[in-house]
């Protein structure tokens, strides 16, 4: 009898390894890999037994000259939700697929239940694939949210073929996966949840997408202890990768893109969780600053730009005397590196003695930014907090900072202006390049004093 051959495979990443190792040299995440069974590769009659049941349209796969070829932006589905179409680059392109990973209870079933039922209406039938839940409970959460359509179709299954073999009865035009940790396909023996059966649904899907033409929303639960596969396995497979972001205690949510071969990845959708689903939130700089503290010294509030939307950020900074021999310094939501570089700007070009404090920096509201622009915003807050003096509540602050001390003009400089303007800021501090090139385009702000540094100890001076 043929030894079965086992691989181990972190859960986490996809790493494969022959033997077990306590940390994945791939992602360096601890106790991840799990033993699985080496599965021969399908050969071609496999591959093509489901495709061959069913009538896929072959004449849309027929080579065409490039002038027939329809572009993307007449292929696109609106889904309802403005924000979840921006995250998507303007609506779901047909054929394509889209993964949404994120914690277990932060919304993906409701974002898509909601989302699917609009993608359908006026277009055509659409189905939606629960392995967790049954046609009831479906329909419990489609009550919630005053669902309830004729084209929306709901099936209860987790074998791939059955799901394939049901698609090509409905022809619909979109499907989700409600998630793939439950999905199985029979021609390949490890359990559901494993990286070999969500590696193998998942490209099976992708292929039947492009066959079909049809979109095709996957939903991937992350998961803490690393007993099923994640939903980073497959980003390499889909189209799209999208994460749903957000703490369980607030309401609110953020769908972030990774990857995304139809649109922008720095793309951000911001929605609130409401009793009957989720909404959006069109003004998400008037709720990032809702609780801003008045008069406090380390408080900032910097003109950040996510994709094509400029965003207010509140961003804190403490700094006290460090009791331990070497002080401490912490970033959440920006990069730490970004912070060590800055401090030491601070300490060379400003003269701040910041060796031996403490120095912690929080972006409010949870968010990641990556952007140069907010580093004024953050040597700003250190130096606000670091003298004990507030920073104007009315002042919003932008501009990358350079190793001379020297303040960088930054990208959309208007677009931030506009957006500080309309949540009624009085004043604005940004590079003097920025505020040079506004002035040629007689772009300057009506009801906001535009001030322009060009040096770090200048900048300030002024805050
Ligand atoms: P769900 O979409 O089931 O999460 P996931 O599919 O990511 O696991 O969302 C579950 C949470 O959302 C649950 O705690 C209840 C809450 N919720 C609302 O607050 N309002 C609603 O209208 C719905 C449907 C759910
Ligand atoms: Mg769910």
């Amino acid at each position: 009898m043929a030894k079965i051959k086992t691989v181990f495979y972190c859960q986490e990443c996809g790493y494969q390894s022959p033997k077990w190792l306590g940390k994945c040299p791939d992602c360096g995440v601890w106790n991840s890999l799990v033993e699985e069974r080496v599965e021969p590769t399908l050969g071609k009659n496999q591959e093509s037994r489901w495709l061959a049941q069913g009538e896929l349209d072959r004449e849309i796969w027929a080579p065409k000259p490039i002038s027939q070829i329809l572009p993307v932006s007449e292929m696109r589905a609106k889904t309802g939700s403005s924000e979840f179409d921006r995250v998507l680059g303007g609506g779901i392109v047909a054929g394509s697929v889209v993964l949404i990973g994120g914690d277990p209870g932060i919304g993906k079933s409701t974002l898509l239940l909601q989302s699917l039922d609009q993608i359908g209406a006026g277009r055509g039938k659409v189905l939606y694939v629960s392995g967790e839940e049954s046609p009831a409970q479906v329909k419990l959460r489609a009550d919630r949210l005053r669902i309830s359509s004729d084209h929306l179709y709901i099936l209860a299954e987790t074998a791939f073929e059955e799901i394939i073999h049901h698609a090509q009865a409905v022809q619909p035009v979109a499907i989700v996966i409600d998630s793939i940790q439950t999905m199985y396909t029979r021609q390949i023996s490890s359990a559901p949840g494993s990286v070999t059966q969500i590696r193998e649904v998942a490209s099976q899907l992708m292929f039947y997408a492009k066959r079909a033409n049809v979109a095709v929303l996957i939903v991937g639960h992350v998961t803490k202890e690393g007993s099923i596969a994640g939903p980073r396995v497959l980003e390499h497979i889909v189209d799209t990768v999208l994460y749903f972001e957000g703490d369980k205690g607030h309401p609110y949510r953020i769908l972030r893109a990774i990857k995304n071969r139809f649109g922008s990845t720095n793309e951000l959708g911001v929605f609130e969780m409401k009793g009957a689903g989720l909404a959006d939130v069109d003004n998400p700089s008037g709720l990032f600053l809702a609780e801003r503290p008045r008069d406090a010294a380390g408080s900032v509030v910097v003109a950040a730009q996510e994709g094509t939307r400029p965003i207010l950020i509140e961003l804190q900074a403490l700094v006290s005397a460090s009791y331990l021999g070497t002080a401490r310094r912490m970033a959440l939501g920006v990069d730490s590196n970004r912070v060590s570089l800055l401090l030491a700007v601070l300490e060379k070009r400003a003269g701040l003695h910041l060796a031996g404090q403490d120095v912690f920096i929080n972006v409010v509201s949870g968010i990641q930014v990556e952007e140069p622009a907010i580093d004024l915003g953050i040597a700003a807050a250190v130096a606000s907090s670091f003298r004990e003096r507030p920073v104007d509540p009315a002042t919003v602050i932008f501009g990358e900072v350079g190793l001379a001390g020297e303040i960088r003009g930054v990208q959309q400089p208007t677009l931030r202006i506009r957006e500080a303007e309309k949540l009624g800021f009085k004043r604005c501090i940004l590079p003097k390049r920025n505020q040079e090139l506004l002035r040629e385009e007689g772009e300057i702000g009506n009801t906001l004093e535009v001030i322009g540094v060009s040096h770090l100890a200048e900048a300030l001076e002024l805050i």
